[in-house]
């Protein structure tokens, strides 16, 4: 979702701006452009599409060493170049670029604006506009753009340059991702550390209702009243090869065949050379505490946390109750008396998640947030955090962060449950048993061609197809069936094995792909199989994925047995494939599925 970056100072900005623009292009957008400035010499371009479309654009001439560039997913108004950012206030002297949504635009329209002709139908052309008519009423640039900042509600990462005087860049955040770089005779801000690792790996945060004062030597940041907060830079771990495809077509399947090294290095990180858990105690003790324990999540995110529900539940004898983030934020239930939520999320940014969070903090409930993304706002805001520690996820179909997500909660529920003093826990060999997930992912990993071939047999023509499971199988579902829609576009729904014919049978005709999940206890493949039996005798085209010791002779895939609380690990890699492969068949752009974001930073 849109994207921002922005420098200043001793390098080439056109260069700079478009390399970050592509290393943005992950977060999904529908238009870009850039503005770059050398004194009082400056160039705007726009285009709508691709980043290649815009860099076809961009002439020698464009050349400068301030700019601000910007990927556009439309919220307000279609993806043309009108709408695209880079915009301009009135006279043009004004340029911004904005990640987020301006819940009062229209107002301020009405209220600040009359006669102002605006080009397109953005939130962010009024914005700047705004900040140019204050600055027409005699205010000085800082002062109109506190004053803009004062009266603008909604989230925002805003960048604006004064064409006047382009040795500053002004920036301010409310609830919009957006980081400062810190360089050598340089400084530079954006919306995520990856498109700025190439410059620099010396990153300083921006907390919301914050402002920065970006010249070529210093970072200068304020409240909105001025008042100067001090903040100490950090090192990012991130490293350029992590964010680099490699030899792959697609980073898809890079962060598909990441995942044993992912397992591996979550078991070094959350358990020492004897097998003894290394999580925080606050957070062992916090959950403890808890009488009930909430997990909340959008997506993936929310597949994983069903995906866990079980084995936290097992392990730690606290109920689990799942919640869509996007639901809760705005509609939350009534809760048990000693609450704990967990907030999944691969990003950390996810405005939904982040509601739901805010309102938690209000509540004063405990909250821990599990992401990938160290010093995201999702990290930053909850009381706790653990880390993925997965590596960068840039395909926008989540598969590594999802499984890490499992794993990741495992080392938390046998750190608690051991403390409650439960032999399941005790007995639960952690680091072995996810050492044989490392494993059993290899072995999948090791029959893609087999299953390319038996998903271009089952899905290259169909329009719709079906997942079903029982238990946590039904929950391995429910996320295969999201990512095959998300990347193949074909419609598909993850169902309760059992529940099919109490009215979705009747959507199997003769050839309707459906994909049955089997793992589990011989008392659950059974029933799954009998429901297989009805879909096929319907005319159903199957394809069964089974766990080890389960398979009988005509199974299309096994998958290696390991613990039942990890299961849902191992079941969902050949699911991750047949997506995979039903995009690649089908010549769709499997990294970048249309309409679709990375990191959701809209509500
Ligand atoms: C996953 O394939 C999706 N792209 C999407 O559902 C994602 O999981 C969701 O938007 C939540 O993101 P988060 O994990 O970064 O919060």
């Amino acid at each position: 979702m849109c994207g921002i970056v922005g420098v200043v100072g001793n390098r080439n900005a056109t260069d700079i701006l478009m390399q970050g623009l592509e290393k943005l292009e992950y977060r999904g957008y529908d238009s870009a452009g850039i503005y770059v400035a050398n004194g009082h010499k400056s160039s705007l371009v726009k285009s709508v599409g691709r980043i290649a479309d815009l860099r076809a654009k961009i002439g020698i001439d464009v050349a400068g060493s301030t700019g601000i560039g910007h990927t556009r997913w439309a919220t307000h108004g279609q993806a043309t170049e009108d709408n695209a950012h880079p915009h301009t206030s009135a006279t043009g002297r004004f340029v911004l670029v904005h990640n987020g949504v301006i819940e009062n635009y229209l107002q301020i329209k009405e209220q600040y604006l009359a006669g102002h002709d605006l080009k397109g139908q953005t939130d962010t052309e009024i914005a700047v506009h705004l900040i140019g008519q204050f600055v027409e009423d005699g205010l000085s640039v800082l002062e109109a753009f506190k004053k803009a900042l004062s009266i603008i509600e909604g989230s925002y990462a805003f960048a604006l340059v004064d064409s006047e005087d382009t040795d500053t860049v002004y920036v301010a955040k409310n609830k919009s991702p957006l980081l400062i770089g810190l360089g050598d005779g340089y400084n530079m801000v954006c919306s995520d550390a990856m498109a700025m690792i190439r410059e620099t790996s010396e990153f300083m945060e921006i907390h919301d209702k914050e402002m920065v004062i970006l010249t070529k030597d210093s970072a200068t940041v304020t409240d909105y009243e001025g008042n100067e907060i001090e903040r100490g830079s950090y090192t990012a771990e991130l490293d350029l090869s992590d964010i680099g495809k490699g030899t792959y077509p697609f980073y898809m399947l890079k962060e598909i065949d990441e995942q044993p090294t992912v397992m591996r290095k979550l078991i070094s990180t959350y358990a020492d050379s004897e097998g003894n858990m290394n999580i925080d105690p606050a957070i062992v003790k916090s959950v403890q505490e808890a009488d009930r324990i909430y997990i909340l999540a959008a997506g993936t995110s929310y597949n994983a946390g069903f995906a866990s529900k079980t084995m936290l539940e097992k392990l730690t004898d606290t109920p689990v109750e799942l919640g869509v983030a996007s639901e809760w934020g705005y509609n939350m239930p009534l809760l048990s008396e000693k609450p704990m939520f967990i907030l999944l999320s691969q990003s950390g940014e996810t405005a939904d998640s982040r509601q739901v969070l805010v309102k938690a903090n209000e509540m004063g409930i405990p909250s821990l947030t599990v992401t990938n993304v160290p010093g995201s706002t999702l990290s930053r805001e909850a009381t706790y955090t653990i880390l993925l520690h997965a590596g960068p996820e840039i395909a926008v179909a989540s598969t590594k962060a999802y499984t890490a997500q499992v794993a990741a909660l495992a080392f938390l529920a046998k750190a608690v449950g051991e403390a409650n003093g439960k032999a399941e826990a005790l007995d639960f060999d952690l680091v072995h048993e996810l050492s044989l997930v490392a494993q059993s992912i290899e072995a999948t990993l090791s029959e893609k061609d087999m299953i390319a071939e038996k998903v271009e047999k089952l899905l290259s023509t169909t329009r719709n197809a079906f997942y079903i499971g029982r238990g946590n199988d039904y929950y391995v579902a429910m996320e295969a069936s999201l990512k095959l829609k998300e990347i193949s576009y074909i419609q598909c729904e993850g169902f309760a094995a059992g529940e099919l014919k109490h009215g979705t049978i009747s959507l199997i005709e003769d050839g309707t792909p459906v994909i049955g999940l089997i793992s589990s206890s011989e008392l659950v493949a059974a029933h799954t199989r009998g429901n297989i039996q009805e879909v096929a005798a319907r005319g159903a085209h199957v394809l069964t994925v089974v766990e080890e010791g389960l398979e009988r002779e005509g199974d299309d895939i096994v998958v290696n047995k390991v613990h039942p609380f990890l299961a849902t690990i191992g079941m969902v890699i050949p699911t991750q494939l047949i997506a995979y492969y039903a995009s690649l068949q089908r010549g769709l752009d499997v990294d970048k599925p249309r309409n679709l974001a990375k990191a959701v930073t809209v509500e």
